[in-house]
């Protein structure tokens, strides 16, 4: 899945460059740099290839949101809606600027239920934030729907989804704002980056200054520069910039060889009919990170996560229920308030309400969820004896474990 398996000639070439010149910074020193300015053709080469007006690197995907929210206004007291399962940096970045993260349940798409957001909706929400979990998408109609109905701000959380569409549109650049990351193990890898996407010129200014302690760049003397308003240093190092830009390029090979390992995966998967599989709602637009499945109960899927683990094939699966970083169940920290510096009234009183809230709707799906992470460099052979093992394992446990298909817990969801 991540583009650290398929590092090169490509990124030592375009890492060299910059260190040819010795400006490892993307701002300043026009002369000395001789030309090479890997930032901004790595922004370039994205408003390409996605059909998007403009771009701005940053440090991280979590910063990356974090600027996002600042550049389009969010700030104290206002309500954010995002998912029960995403990662741990969406409430963090809400946090971050003094907005108020509300949760809410999931649909079978693992992504943002639609009627959950609507069902959520106050005086004080101001934006609906969808995470692409996973190589997938939310479904964009609905929630731009509630947008328009409210007046309500879309930032999509693109960041494990870099290069998936949503009925023909690049992901992150539907929203009136997107996000990606390129941490180590995201589709394109750059180590430590992010970006922010828009078509809105007004956004990418201020997205432009926020990353870099609110200067203007205007002119060729930074220490000249103004600042318009007050922001921080975000910003991505020429050097990561240069790995991304030669990762980004490759993207087309790893949807491609993603897409044909996901296929072989599913349909051998298919076979077993007490399987299902997530929800997608447009599959021309999946980017085939991870395929996600569901066993029909969740003492089913524990007994199958059991099972992989005594035969030591479990890596490379994922059962997000009990993971710590990606589901609500397990954010104590954040239902706790736990932060060093002191929380809003309004933050406060929302992160209590966390502890109390119902999520047996999500639980009942990331309980019988496992996601199986498709890897790029998997040879033929790797590729069918993953398919096996899998199969096999699961078969094991439904066939020792039946279950009557009216006792299935997802059917009692949908
Ligand atoms: C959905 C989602 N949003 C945001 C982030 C944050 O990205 P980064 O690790 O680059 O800060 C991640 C990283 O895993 C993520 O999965």
């Amino acid at each position: 899945m991540p583009g650290f398996e398929f590092f090169g000639e490509e990124e030592r070439k375009e890492v060299n460059d910059v260190l040819a010149t010795g400006i490892l910074m993307r701002y300043g020193f026009d002369g000395a740099r001789k030309g090479i300015w890997k930032s901004k053709e790595l922004e370039q080469a994205i408003c390409s290839k996605f059909h998007c007006g403009f771009a701005q690197l940053t440090s991280s995907g979590t910063s990356a949101l974090t600027t996002a929210l600042a550049a389009l206004g969010i700030g104290a007291g206002d309500e954010v809606i995002m998912p029960s399962f995403t990662f741990v940096a969406s409430f963090e970045a809400v946090l971050s600027v003094g907005a108020v993260p509300v949760v809410v349940d999931v649909n079978e798409s693992l992504t943002l239920d639609p009627v959950a957001v609507r069902k959520a909706l106050t005086s004080a929400t101001r934006c609906i934030m969808p995470v692409h979990m996973c190589g997938s998408m939310a479904d964009l109609d609905a929630l731009q729907e509630i947008c328009r109905d409210h007046h309500l701000i879309l930032l999509e959380d693109a960041c494990q989804s870099i290069g998936a569409s949503y009925k023909g549109r690049r992901l992150g650049t539907i929203g009136d704002a997107g996000t990606f990351s390129f941490d180590f193990v995201k589709t394109v890898t750059c180590a430590e980056g992010g970006a922010v996407l828009t078509n809105d010129q007004s956004i990418y200014l201020k997205c432009d200054g926020y990353t870099d302690h609110g200067h203007d760049h205007i002119g060729q003397d930074r220490g000249a520069e103004l600042h318009p308003f007050i922001g921080y240093n975000y910003r991505i190092s020429e050097l990561h910039a240069a790995v991304g830009l030669a990762q980004f390029r490759k993207l087309d090979d790893f949807l491609s060889i993603q897409k044909k390992n996901h296929q072989y995966l599913q349909s051998e998967l298919s076979k077993i009919p007490e399987l299902k599989f997530r929800i997608i709602p447009d599959p021309a637009g999946d980017s085939h990170t991870f395929l996600s499945w569901f066993m029909p109960t969740r003492e089913l899927t524990e007994l199958l996560v059991d099972e992989l683990k005594a035969q030591q094939i479990f890596g490379g699966n994922f059962y997000w229920f009990e993971h710590n970083w990606h589901y609500i169940r397990k954010w104590v920290h954040l239902k706790e308030g736990k932060t060093l510096n002191r929380l809003t009234e309004a933050q406060s009183k929302a992160l209590m309400k966390l502890k109390t809230q119902d999520f047996s709707k999500s639980d009942a799906i990331m309980g019988c969820c496992i996601s199986t992470a498709i890897g790029l460099g998997w040879t033929e052979e790797q590729r069918i004896e993953k398919g096996a093992k899998l199969s096999a394992a699961i078969r094991k446990i439904l066939g020792n474990h039946a279950v009557p298909s009216s006792s299935r817990e997802l059917n009692s969801v949908s």
